[in-house]
């Protein structure tokens, strides 16, 4: 069976990693001008907790974020949101200096980043 490739991520970064840098992407999201306003500032420990899941889902881990959430159906639950270029930019920026934050193998964040930048592009719904 062809295993994804994403899922070395899961095996080198392991729950802990994945926790990391989605910790250091929330600890970003309130003071950023386009993202934090877009973030629901009461509940920003249920969508650390929400992308989080999710990503140890997608990379291969516990299926958690399924039991609790159904399908993703990613695009869907981002209408709510206005994501234009400059939010799908901003997006990637911050995540960008998450992973390098918690300093992960250079392969590592070239597949993982490539794999945000891919999702992200797709997540975008508005003409900036
Ligand atoms: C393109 C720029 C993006 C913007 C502006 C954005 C914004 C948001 C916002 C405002 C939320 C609501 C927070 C919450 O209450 O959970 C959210 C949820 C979420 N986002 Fe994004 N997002 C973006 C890209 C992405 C990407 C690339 C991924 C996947 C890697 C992602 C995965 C998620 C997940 C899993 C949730 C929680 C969905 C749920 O179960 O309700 N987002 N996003």
């Amino acid at each position: 069976m062809p295993v994804d490739p994403l899922h070395q991520l899961y095996n080198n970064l392991g729950e802990q990693g994945i926790t990391d840098i989605v910790a250091a992407f929330y600890r970003k999201v309130p003071t950023d001008d386009i993202l934090g306003p877009m973030y629901p500032s009461d509940d920003l420990e249920k969508a650390e907790e929400r992308l989080r899941d999710f990503l140890i889902y997608r990379l291969g881990g516990s299926q958690k974020y399924i039991q609790e959430r159904g399908h993703p159906r990613l695009r869907m639950r981002h209408n709510p949101f206005a994501i234009d270029v400059n939010a799908r930019h901003r997006w990637i920026e911050l995540m960008t200096g998450a992973i390098n934050e918690v300093g992960i193998d250079a392969k590592d964040s070239a597949l993982m980043l490539a794999f945000f930048e891919h999702l992200a592009t797709f997540m975008i719904n508005q003409d900036s």
